[in-house]
Order: C-alpha cells, then sequence, then structure tokens
C-alpha cells in the first residue's frame, strides 16, 4: 500500500486528541469516520472542531465554506463498522488503557479490509502487544500526535517489533501529508518525547506537594525562567491528568525504576475525578 491509496480514515475516540485528528485528516481533503461509544462523546468532539474552525474563519484564516467543506468530511457514529469497515487507515485515540486498547484493535482486526494500516495514538504504551492482538501485526503503527493537534508539528511513529517497513513507510508519509514533522522511533515506553518531558510535570507536582511555591508561582517560574509557552500545571491540565497517570504506570511498571513514581498529589485529583480542563477541574478551575 501506498500513502495515495489512503482515501479514507477513521479515528477512533472522539476527545481531546481524536477530535484533533479528526479535523486534521479532513482539512487535506480525506473522509473521516469519527467513532465514539456515546453519541454524546461525538457530538463534543465535533463541537469542538466546530469551535476551533469558527475561529479560524473569524481570524480571516479560513473561508466559511472551506470550514463547512471540512466538517461535512467528517461523519461521526458509534457504530465502529460505519466508522472503519472502508477506512484504509485507522487511527485509534482511545483512553491511556491496554485492555481497552487490544479490545479495539481486536474488533478493528475483524471488520477492516485486509490492507488496512491499524495506528495507535498512544501516549506510553507498548505497539508491539497491540499488534499481537491482531492477525496482522505488520500493520499495526504508532502515530502519536501532540496536543492541540492542529497546533503541533510532530508525530512519533513507533515501530512495533512486528511492524513491516511498508507500514512504517506509509505512516510517516502520511503524517507528512498532514503538515506534520515525523520522527520515527522504537517501541519504547513513552517513545521519545514523553519519556523526556512527562517527568517534568510529575516533578511540577512534587514541588506543589511540598508546598514550595503556589501553582500560579511553579506555572510562571517555567514560563519565564525557561520560556516553556505553558507551565507544567496548566499542561498537565491541558493532556488531562488521567492520562498523564496513565502514563506514569506504565513507566512505573515497564522500567520498574523508583523514579518514575507518579506524584500522590496527582492519584488524589484522579480518584476525585479532577482530571483538568476536560472536567472543569484539576489544578485550577475552569468553569
Ligand atoms: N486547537 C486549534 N488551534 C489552537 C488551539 C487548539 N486547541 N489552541 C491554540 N490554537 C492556535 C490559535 O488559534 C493560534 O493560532 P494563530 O497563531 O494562527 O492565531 C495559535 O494556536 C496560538 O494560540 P494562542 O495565541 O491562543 O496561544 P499560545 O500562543 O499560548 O499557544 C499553545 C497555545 C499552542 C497551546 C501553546 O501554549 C503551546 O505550545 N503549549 C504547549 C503545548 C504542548 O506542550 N503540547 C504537548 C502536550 S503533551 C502531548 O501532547 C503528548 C502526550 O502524549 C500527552
Ligand atoms: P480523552 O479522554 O479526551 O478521549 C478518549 C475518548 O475515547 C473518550 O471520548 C472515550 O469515550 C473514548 N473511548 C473509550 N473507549 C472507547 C472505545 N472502545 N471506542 C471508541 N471510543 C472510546 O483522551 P485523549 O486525551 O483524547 O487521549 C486519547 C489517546 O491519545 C490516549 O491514548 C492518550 O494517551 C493519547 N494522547 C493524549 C494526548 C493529550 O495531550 N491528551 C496527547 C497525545 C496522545
Amino acid at each position: 500500500m501506498k500513502v495515495e491509496d489512503i482515501k479514507k480514515v477513521a479515528v477512533i475516540g472522539a476527545g481531546i486528541m481524536g477530535s484533533g485528528i479528526a479535523q486534521v485528516v479532513a482539512q487535506i481533503g480525506i473522509e473521516v469516520g469519527l467513532r465514539d461509544i456515546d453519541m454524546k462523546f461525538v457530538e463534543r468532539g465535533i463541537g469542538g472542531i466546530k469551535k476551533t474552525l469558527e475561529r479560524l474563519v473569524s481570524k480571516g484564516k479560513l473561508p466559511e465554506d472551506a470550514a463547512n467543506a471540512i466538517l461535512s468530511r467528517i461523519k461521526g457514529t458509534t457504530d465502529v463498522k460505519e466508522a472503519a469497515s472502508d477506512a484504509d487507515l485507522v487511527i485509534e485515540a482511545v483512553i491511556e488503557n491496554m485492555d481497552v486498547k487490544k479490545q479495539v484493535f481486536k474488533e478493528l482486526d475483524e471488520i477492516c479490509p485486509e490492507h488496512t494500516i491499524l495506528a495507535s495514538n498512544t501516549s506510553s504504551l507498548s505497539i508491539t502487544e497491540m499488534a499481537a492482538a491482531t492477525n496482522r501485526p505488520e500493520k499495526v503503527v504508532g502515530m502519536h500526535f501532540f496536543n492541540p493537534v492542529p497546533v503541533m508539528r510532530l508525530v512519533e511513529i513507533v515501530r512495533g517489533l512486528t511492524t513491516s517497513d511498508e507500514t512504517v513507510e506509509v505512516a510517516r508519509a502520511f503524517a507528512e501529508k498532514l503538515g506534520k514533522t515525523p520522527v520515527v522511533c522504537k517501541d519504547s515506553p513513552g517513545f521519545i518525547a514523553n519519556r523526556i518531558a512527562l517527568p517534568s510535570l510529575n516533578e511540577a507536582m512534587f514541588v506543589l506537594m511540598e508546598g514550595t511555591a503556589t501553582e500560579e508561582d511553579i506555572d510562571t517560574a517555567m514560563k519565564l525562567g525557561y520560556n516553556w509557552p505553558m507551565g507544567p500545571l496548566e499542561l498537565a491540565d491541558m493532556v488531562g491528568l488521567d492520562t498523564i497517570l496513565s502514563v506514569f504506570e506504565v513507566f512505573q511498571r515497564e522500567f520498574g525504576d523508583p523514579k518514575y513514581r507518579p506524584c500522590p498529589l496527582l492519584k488524589q485529583l484522579v480518584r476525585a475525578g479532577h482530571y483538568g480542563r476536560k472536567t472543569g477541574k484539576g489544578f485550577y478551575d475552569y468553569k
């Protein structure tokens, strides 16, 4: 298969990342099936895309008819067959949980045509393990986008132990077609960027928990002292505290190194249902 053969893409999961991925795919003229488990999640995802496109239209960066055309290419559904049975590429962006992802890959393997490439947007989990849940392990690959997807330029292409060269090449070329810069890496927890950057978010949470400084001062310190575009705590709220905790649990389990111990304050916030921006409360309030 070649990148030009990708005429329809399915995105599984219409949350923060799935909706952003659906948007950038539709922006290059490709039809998208966007699937979530409940219509309310599908509608929330498409609502977010609408808002982003309206902002571009109001800034004069996108003609209104082009925004409507992008939206008309995205078909929201709760039916995985409707979204993926005629897709050439599927990008999975469900919650960061291996059991859920393996179930999704198994189902996709059963309903998708033989040539279809199955990609995961996982932040940390093993592509090789997801591939082993299918009968096409050579066609399973990581395509790790960054948040917010329409703005961030990187996509990590993750080669599982069984991923073929052809699959890596198609995923790499597709990321380029989306206007992103791909980097290729092996299947290792957190790949490149999250392995390096996320421990500093965890450290910021320890600094807060120990009472060294307030949320605002921690974020100001990193914005002004290190020129970060956002402070670590506001960034954690944007990513989703549930996702960050899942990543740390993967790091701790896979590397077996105590340096990856998730901050107890992070665990408490997640237990309280305070996931950050998406629930209206995290380190900051968003209501
Ligand atoms: N969707 C689409 N476009 C968006 C957007 C969104 N959610 N948020 C901002 N933008 C656009 C704005 O419209 C604006 O566009 P123009 O310049 O064309 O007008 C541009 O981005 C800049 O936005 P703002 O001026 O509002 O704000 P800003 O300059 O502070 O930038 C930001 C916002 C791009 C989010 C910036 O703060 C930033 O880069 N933050 C860090 C993001 C980051 O680190 N992401 C990685 C998270 S970790 C991850 O993704 C991996 C994982 O597995 C967990
Ligand atoms: P999210 O919580 O915003 O969205 C996840 C969505 O998946 C929810 O709408 C949920 O209803 C849906 N879902 C759960 N099970 C499903 C299933 N079986 N079929 C279809 N949909 C299902 O999460 P997110 O932030 O979009 O993260 C999605 C994936 O992307 C995770 O693997 C995460 O690690 C990764 N990721 C997240 C970020 C980030 O900054 N948030 C960045 C890069 C990668």
